[in-house]
């Protein structure tokens, strides 16, 4: 067995302190040690964005990264996403535009879009398709979920103004 190895980093705005194998990846310390199974794990191999994470502020799979990488950052899962115990206006667009059906690729959409969101705060259509193009969905046909997230924009700015 490998010696584990230490890793402190902060999650959804807390501290996280964790011995990790080194070959083991965010998303399993996420589901299996900080039981934050909203981050779900499709293909566990890049392709499908059910894992997205933000990690500092970027996109990111947490299938692909190596949780020794972590130490030092600062994780949001979709977890971390509402704040003050309301939700993210993407997480009510999401509900009300029937942009969820199964549910599977709702966390990863939802972490790909407020990483949209947060950088580009008024998106285009084409910009939502580009930014949710690593993130599968079997079941919407994609046009809610494009469309819930141009209304989050939308209120977000509204909110803002
Ligand atoms: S589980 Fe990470 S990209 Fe599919
Ligand atoms: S809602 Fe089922 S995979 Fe997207």
């Amino acid at each position: 067995m490998m010696a584990r190895v230490p890793v402190i980093f902060t999650v959804n705005g807390r501290e996280a302190a964790e011995f990790v194998e080194p070959d083991a990846l965010l998303a399993d310390i996420l589901r299996d040690k900080l039981e934050l199974t909203g981050t779900r794990i499709g293909c566990n191999q890049g392709t499908c964005g059910a894992c997205s994470v933000l990690v500092d502020g970027e996109l990111m799979l947490s299938c692909l990264i190596p949780a020794v990488r972590m130490e030092g950052k600062t994780v949001v899962t979709i977890e971390g996403v509402a704040s003050n115990g309301e939700l993210d206006p993407l997480q009510r667009a999401f509900a009300e535009g029937f942009a969820t059906q199964c549910g599977f690729c709702t966390s990863g959409m939802i972490v790909a879009a407020k990483a949209l969101l947060d950088s580009n705060p008024a998106p285009s259509r084409d910009d939502v398709v580009e930014a949710i193009s690593g993130n599968i969905c079997r079941c919407t046909g994609y046009e809610p979920i494009i469309d819930a997230v141009l209304a989050a924009a939308d209120r977000r700015n509204a909110k803002s103004a």
